[in-house]
């Protein structure tokens, strides 16, 4: 895809799984990188890879998406601390970014009522929040421009509640609908907005959201290439494998508590776990 060479990608969350992969390609594709995630040291070792692999200009930036929010929201409700931080420091070193790739996010199987309420609010900012603020600030100058990507992060559990993964699968609905309001929004301008659902892919997710989950079925390279080409086409959204695409179809012919019923069944096994 020469559509990315030369372009400058901004990733979130690319110290692992699916943000990492996203690196790799769009550096091999040509494209110029802005990293970010909490774990310094290993953006740095990707950014050293990447630059010795691919002759490219890689820029990382760590910050911490889930910090601080309340004090800043206190001064300023439409920005929230890191994202403003990522992105000032994008303008400081004179970095045009053509492509925002809202990937940073995480789940936590169990039951909502004894999870702790700290690790859903985080959750809510990370996947929600952060992602919010950052297009906030990088959509305009792509509207100005009347050129830009962004892609967001969404996932099969955007389209149905999901018992067990409650709030995360309500911060992928929330992303979903975000998302088409504004692919619809700036396709005027030139700015394609696209949502990317993957259902479960091989990263340190499932780990982190203590599911331990072994069957993923798809691997991080083919989840970026299909949200990718989805981006480059247009797309307002694209389900990730084809097993997803079908499961997400028939979904929408089946009583939504039967859905939910369906879905109780599988996450009840990992909450279980727990
Ligand atoms: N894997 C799946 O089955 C699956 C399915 C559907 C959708 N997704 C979505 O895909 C995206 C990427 O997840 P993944 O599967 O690649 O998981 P992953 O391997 O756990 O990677 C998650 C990334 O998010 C970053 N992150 C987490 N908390 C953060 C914070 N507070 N501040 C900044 N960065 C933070 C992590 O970096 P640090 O820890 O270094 O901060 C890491 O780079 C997520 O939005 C996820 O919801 C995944």
């Amino acid at each position: 895809m020469a559509i990315w060479q030369g372009k400058t990608a901004l990733i979130t969350g690319a110290s692992y799984g699916i943000g990492a992969a996203f690196a790799q390609r769009l550096a091999a594709e040509g494209a110029h990188l802005i990293l970010t995630a909490r774990s310094a040291d290993r953006l740095a070792a990707l950014a050293d890879e990447l630059k010795r692999q691919h002759n490219t200009r890689v820029t990382i930036i760590a910050a911490d998406l889930a910090a601080d929010l309340a004090a800043d929201l206190a001064a300023d409700l439409n920005e929230a601390s890191a994202p403003q931080h990522i992105f000032d420091e994008t303008q400081r070193q004179g970095l045009t970014v053509d492509l925002l790739i809202n990937n940073a996010g995480f789940g936590a199987v169990g039951d909502f009522a004894f999870q702790s309420l700290d690790k859903q609010l985080a959750m809510i900012q990370v996947n929600v929040t952060a992602l919010v603020a950052l297009t906030h600030l990088f959509l305009p100058p792509m509207l100005a421009r009347r050129h830009g990507y962004i892609l967001n992060l969404g996932s099969t559990a955007s389209f149905q509640g999901v018992p067990f993964l409650a709030t995360y699968a309500a911060t992928k609905s929330f992303i979903l609908n975000f998302s088409e309001g504004l692919w619809g929004e700036c396709k005027p301008y030139g700015v394609t907005v696209t949502t990317l659902c993957p259902g479960s892919t091989e990263s340190n997710f499932h780990a982190v959201a203590g599911s331990e989950r072994h069957n993923a079925k798809q691997s991080a390279e083919s989840v970026v290439e299909i949200g990718l080409q989805a981006l480059a086409q247009g797309r307002s959204h694209v389900v990730s494998g084809w097993n997803n695409k079908l499961m997400v179809w028939m979904e929408r012919f089946v009583p939504r508590q039967t859905v939910i019923g369906m879905a109780t069944k599988v996450f009840q096994e990992f909450a279980r776990k727990n």
